[in-house]
């Protein structure tokens, strides 16, 4: 056995840490990533019970619900009939990020996402900030989703000639006190996430059928009311109304690289990862184009404009069934349900990971033997979302969400090229294909998307990066694991990951 040191979990002395330029530069190894994950390093084992279809699910699940039920409706006033272009470039942005995140998937089949690919490659200071940007994408997000819960609840009462008064079903901003249903979603998917994840990915894929079955139900709908002549003219708002509505409506495409948080739960991660992110991805583009077009075929573009939740009505109106909104408003308020069990889900694994490599706190990362699942991180990441859900009016913080997500795919991007450079004995299980062209794109597109939100947007953006960086010198400096090997130990690490995927065992025997 090589004599390297073992990694403890404590913090490091302040002697052995490195000047900050070091530390921010510091890479971790892969190896050593594999290794850890592989052993469950300092209380963190995680158990794998995924197949393909769960981890497809997982990531459909957290993709598919709001963007394509809300977003869609307010969007087509910007692009006119043309937002069905919108949604294929922002799915192409989508796309060629996804390729990337599947061959870093199969490389690096850990738990932590693009925070533990960019720890890979550029180190620990962009990998804090993407991990910094992924609470956007995750918790944020989440909370922003959940917020709607009020909403279709309402509707789906309103068909019995009930609601819940504002004062329940509205945080303080929007003229109530409490959203209770929004927190009692985040409360219950807490609770399937606390016993177990197994149970979760299995009521989630039950969820996701029936959505996906509702938006379907909507096309055959809409199509029996298809005018081609509402396609005519295609572009009334120009080239720019295109672009900005397709910067909007890349909300609907965050969440599918959940998958890749399940690193640690795949039965065969470096095979199942892979496919599942390209197979979650063909399944949502396709559902959005084919609503988006049945969606403008059914009405003229115009008559989008000031029409709220405009799916419903024009299922009402097609049909003449006024319970019609009955089953998208519980259509509505599972496809909430699943985004927050999934992204709630992913959101906890990234911490387990930030956690072991000791940049937030070490309860994030302590897995329960009893259940298997990150049980005190799950808890606290669950009151933390569902009191932001229930409390706060989450407008301009979630318009920040798809920039904070753009930024970490353009990462994942980056870190493609750099193992391709760096690295190109690794053995990859899928390959990004018309290597360079297509990482160099997905970075440009993530960079165009991010350039087309407004400053308000942008204003956020920094806001939240500042607190991140407050975080980082007050907490994540000073605890880093990486940082607390000496230069020599590091090195050591560093040099035997010639091939840590084909040949796990030395790291495996000597870091655990
Ligand atoms: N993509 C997710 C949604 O559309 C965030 O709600």
């Amino acid at each position: 056995m090589m004599t390297v040191p073992t990694l403890t979990g404590r913090p490091p002395a302040a002697a052995r840490r490195p000047d900050l330029a070091a530390q921010l530069l510091r890479r971790k190894p892969i190896g050593q990533m594999v290794s850890e994950a592989d052993n469950g390093h300092g209380g963190t084992k995680l158990v794998r019970s995924f197949g393909v279809l769960q981890l497809t699910m997982i990531s459909v699940g957290a993709t598919l619900g709001t963007g394509i039920l809300v977003i869609l409706g307010e969007s087509v006033p910007l692009a006119g009939p043309a937002i069905w272009i919108s949604f294929a470039i922002a799915g192409l942005a989508a796309l060629l990020s996804a390729v990337s995140y599947a061959e870093m998937a199969g490389l690096v089949p850990v738990a932590g996402s693009s925070y533990s690919y960019t720890y890979a490659t550029m180190g620990e200071g962009m990998a804090w900030i993407c991990g910094w940007c992924l609470v956007l994408e995750y918790a944020v997000s989440v909370a922003a989703v959940a917020v709607g819960a009020g909403q279709y609840v309402n509707e789906t009462l309103a068909v019995f000639g009930q609601v819940l008064p504002d004062a329940v079903s509205q945080p303080p901003g929007d003229g109530g006190i409490m959203n209770i249903p929004a927190m009692v979603i985040v409360v219950l998917a807490t609770i399937l996430l606390v016993r177990g994840a197994r149970e979760s990915a299995w009521i989630n894929t039950a969820i996701v059928v029936i959505k996906v079955g509702i938006l379907l139900f909507f096309c055959a709908v809409a199509f029996t009311a298809f005018n081609a002549g509402n396609f005519e003219p295609l572009l009334p708002m120009g080239a720019a109304g295109v672009s900005a509505a397709a910067s909007t409506v890349f909300f609907s495409y965050i969440g599918f690289d959940a998958a890749s948080t399940a690193g640690e739960e795949a039965r065969n991660p470096k095979r199942d990862l892979p496919r599942a992110i390209m197979l979650s991805m063909v399944i949502v583009t396709t559902i959005y184009v084919l609503v988006a077009v049945a969606a403008i075929g059914a009405r003229p573009w115009g008559w989008f404009d000031g029409t709220e939740a405009a799916l419903v009505k024009i299922l009402e109106e097609t049909t003449g069934q006024p319970w019609i909104a009955l089953v998208f408003a519980v259509g509505a308020v599972l496809a909430i349900a699943s985004i927050v069990l999934t992204v709630l889900y992913g959101q906890t694994r990234i911490l387990l990971s930030m956690s072991r490599d000791g940049l937030i706190p070490r309860i994030f990362g302590r897995v329960s033997s009893r259940t298997g699942t990150p049980v005190a991180g799950t808890v606290i990441v669950g009151v933390l979302v569902a009191l932001t859900a229930g409390l706060v009016p989450l407008g301009d913080l979630a318009d920040a969400t798809s920039i904070g997500t753009l930024f970490a795919f353009a990462l994942v991007n980056v870190a493609v090229i750099y193992l391709r450079r760096n690295r190109p004995e690794l053995k990859r299980t899928f390959r990004v294909p018309l290597f360079p062209l297509t990482p160099i794109l997905g970075a440009l597109m993530c960079a165009y998307l991010m350039a087309n939100l407004g400053a308000d947007t942008w204003a956020v953006f920094g806001i939240w990066m500042l607190v991140g960086l407050a975080a980082y010198f007050g907490y994540g400096r000073k605890h880093s694991r990486v940082a607390a090997l000496g230069h020599e130990e590091y090195r050591e690490l560093s040099g035997r990951e010639s091939s840590p995927l084909s040949t796990p065992e030395p790291t495996k025997a000597d870091l655990s």
